[in-house]
């Protein structure tokens, strides 16, 4: 069973307007199955979960804890090992300060992390006296699993990595990296913010312990929610990142007990109408088929690369659609990228985004200060694709002219 391409887009509104939507990566139009569940909740059972016994919240609570299933089929994982989040970045911090890290522990993460992955260890260099090792072996903008291998040593706990880069949108070894790991007993964590949603992922056979993804990107949820996959072995080595009203079993004046996760993770009133439209947009992406978006993205991606022909462009990563998600990250030579992204805008109503992309060491390594950024799903057209190629070609035209 799938969705064709027709009948997704005219249930996004967002596309009514006539952009031409093409910074998926930094957000994805919400479908309208999914603002109806959200209005549903406000309109029929607006309530509190886990707290009331009245019916309306019996049913918030039934719907909220049904999101755990929808998400967790999406990367082949059990409903109690999704915790919800607000975002990606949320999620990885509760890796990054969750963990029981001390003074002289060692985490490996990579050149290609988005700064998300990256400033929450910062903190922890500063604050635990922990190392942090950034791999920048990465030719064609892939990271060497031997690099990784080589930097691991006895005082490694954790490997953390990018599943897409954000900035660039090249496929990392996870698989490979996931074995090191296994081998070398050291944790392993997923920044899986541009792959969730826009490809099949299966945890168990990545040997993750840890997957942080967003809900408003590839799995087409609200802003506001996300998922950080915990494997079930490793929830008792997981400390929440907020304590509070919700998550207590009893409380006395100086001590309290806690229940277990994956609610110990839901501390406060959490955002009960978003995770109820991620649990849709979780199986509306099913509906489609994972394995139908990634073969269609790919077949666009590769569209999108016929840009790398114009000579005066320098694409990024790999020219081989497999190798890289939905995203192609570029520049203009003698542009800046956001006067580009601009014009792009401007002339063609079509939407990408510039800069850095949250992704400054990369960029560094580079030695560029950023670049244009194309991000596609499932819904994008190759009509859609061909004018944003022909656009890109007209303006370097003018420039060479
Ligand atoms: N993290 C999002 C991006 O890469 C916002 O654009």
């Amino acid at each position: 069973m799938t969705k064709s391409v027709e009948e997704v887009r005219s249930e996004i509104p967002f596309l009514k307007t006539g952009i031409i939507y093409l910074d998926n990566a930094a957000t994805t139009p919400t479908p309208r199955p999914v603002i109806d569940a959200m209005l549903e909740y406000f309109q029929e059972y607006n309530a509190n979960i886990g707290r009331g016994l009245h019916r309306s919240a019996k049913r918030a609570t039934e719907e909220f804890e049904a999101a755990r299933g929808k998400i967790a089929e999406t990367i082949g994982a059990k409903p109690g090992e999704i915790a919800y989040t607000k975002n990606a970045t949320e999620a990885l911090n509760m890796v990054a300060n969750g963990l029981n890290l001390k003074k002289g522990d060692k985490v490996i993460a990579t050149i290609l992390e988005h700064h998300s992955n990256l400033v929450p260890w910062q903190r922890l260099e500063r604050t635990r006296g922990i190392e942090l090792e950034v791999v920048r072996e990465a030719p064609d903008c892939v990271i060497d699993p031997a690099a990784i291998e080589d930097a691991v040593d006895d005082r490694t706990r954790l490997i953390t990595m990018p599943h897409v880069s954000n900035a660039l949108g090249t496929i990392q070894p996870v698989r490979e990296v996931g074995e090191i790991a296994e081998e070398h007993d050291v944790l392993f964590s997923i920044d899986a913010a541009q792959a969730v949603g826009h490809m099949p992922i299966d945890v168990s056979e990545i040997n993750c312990d840890f997957l942080a993804a967003p809900g408003h990107k590839g799995l087409m949820g609200p802003q506001g929610t996300g998922f950080l996959y915990v494997r079930e072995d490793r929830q008792e080595e997981l400390e929440p990142l907020l304590l509070g009203g919700g998550i207590v079993q009893t409380v006395t004046e100086h001590k309290c007990g806690l229940v277990e996760p994956p609610q110990v993770f839901d501390a406060g009133t959490p955002n009960i109408p978003g995770i109820i439209g991620l649990g849709k947009a979780a199986e509306y992406v099913l509906e489609i088929g994972l394995e139908e978006i990634e073969k269609r993205e790919q077949k666009l991606t590769q569209e999108m690369l016929k840009i790398s022909e114009i000579d005066s462009i320098e694409v990024y990563g790999p020219k081989n659609p497999e190798d890289r998600g939905g995203v192609v990250s570029f520049n203009l030579s003698g542009m800046d990228p956001h006067e580009a992204s601009s014009i792009l805008d401007e002339v063609a109503n079509i939407a990408t985004r510039s800069g850095h992309h949250c992704a400054m060491p990369v960029m560094s390594h580079l030695g560029i200060d950023g670049t244009v950024r194309a991000s596609i799903h499932y819904y994008n057209t190759e009509d859609e694709v061909e004018k944003f190629v022909k656009t890109i070609k007209d303006i370097t035209q003018e420039l060479t002219d």
